[in-house]
């Protein structure tokens, strides 16, 4: 055995020894991706990545959260399923859907997509931040998630391309397609207010609004300004008429795996990442829609009068009693007292 050949003897072994010690290390790491689908400049794109900043700061070499926006990783389509499939001892995806997508999973949540039930956030943080939330998740948690948080994003708008804002109903939406999300509640709403619903994955809403394939969508302002909907769209009525909210979940097995005080700590830092999400949501409410007022060329904003609001309201009343079934009569009559109306 000559000099040289020792040497590239230990040099392959010492290669290897790098090469077995960080696999090792990945192993020992948690590695949670955090995949959801909207811009990163949005409530939940900004406490997605206000979560994981603080995850990667505080447990730095225990656990790391990487953030895929956008679609880049998982759509509306795949990312519930992909959640329980792809997740292990070790690895497991997060995600944020809206609540009207977890359709497949629990009717009950159908409750928060109810056209003129709650009247503002703080109308839903009623039910959120009360005892009945419990009830809420059970169903998902026998399912293999487990629910973190409820993350807002706000009050839902319409916008048209047409000559006219949608002002009077049926008349306003009649003949005219309106992207909706996969909720049987949205497609109801949209079908009594006489429109035609259409179900589209998020990352498609603009182009179909481009290409004419719909000829308006509902959305909250932040989806609204940040996917450039706005510019599609000649009108924004501000109807307030639903909720749009998310359920922070990942895999049960995953959650339940963790050490007591790694899954202590990431419960803390979720809290303050809900908080944070509730100040964006409430701010980019505002700024967002000023910010679409401000820009030339783009949808002009109408507001409703009382009286067209009340024909909107009157006009999808019958919505919540055909779907009292699935939701539960009691659930609902708990909410509508705890919200007094
Ligand atoms: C989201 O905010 O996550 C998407 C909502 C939508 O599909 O309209």
């Amino acid at each position: 055995m000559n000099g040289s050949f020792i040497a590239r003897l230990c040099a392959a072994i010492s290669m290897m020894l790098v090469v077995c010690a960080s696999a090792v290390a990945e192993e020992a790491e948690y590695v949670i991706r955090f995949s959801h689908v909207v811009a990163p400049n949005t409530p939940k794109g900004r406490a997605a990545d206000l979560f994981a900043k603080l995850v990667n700061e505080r447990l730095a070499g225990k656990v790391r959260v990487e953030v895929y926006p956008n679609s880049e990783l998982y759509d509306d389509d795949t990312i519930l399923p992909t959640l329980l499939l792809n997740s292990n001892e070790h690895f497991a995806v997060m995600a944020a859907p809206s609540l009207s997508k977890f359709l497949q999973f629990s009717e009950m949540l159908q409750v928060f997509d109810l056209p003129f039930l709650f009247r503002n956030v703080e109308d839903v943080h009623k039910v959120t931040e009360s005892p009945l939330v419990e009830e809420i998740i059970a169903p998902l948690e026998e399912k293999g998630f487990k629910a973190l948080a409820f993350w807002d994003n706000g009050m839902k708008e319409f916008s048209v391309k047409a000559d006219k804002p949608l002002r009077v109903v049926p008349d306003d939406f009649q003949g005219k397609r309106f992207r909706i999300q996969n909720s049987n509640v949205h497609a109801a709403m949209i079908e009594d207010l006489g429109g035609m619903p259409e179900r589209l994955p998020f990352r498609v809403v603009y182009m179909s609004l481009n290409k004419g394939i719909v000829d308006g969508q509902e959305n909250a302002w932040s989806n609204i300004y940040s996917q450039k909907f706005h510019t599609v769209q000649h009108w924004i009525t501000v109807s307030d008429h639903s909720y749009l909210g998310y359920l922070v979940v990942v895999s049960n097995p995953f959650w339940k795996g963790l050490p007591e005080d790694i899954r202590g700590q990431l419960e803390a830092m979720l809290r303050e990442a809900t908080l944070a999400n509730q100040q964006y949501a409430a701010e980019e409410a505002i700024s967002d829609r000023k910010k679409i007022e401000e820009q030339a060329g783009g949808a002009k904003i109408v507001e409703l009068t009382a009286e067209e609001r009340a024909q909107w309201k009157q006009a999808t009343q019958e919505v919540e009693k055909r779907f009292a079934g699935e939701i539960g009569p009691e659930l609902l009559q708990r909410i509508h007292s705890l919200l007094d109306h």
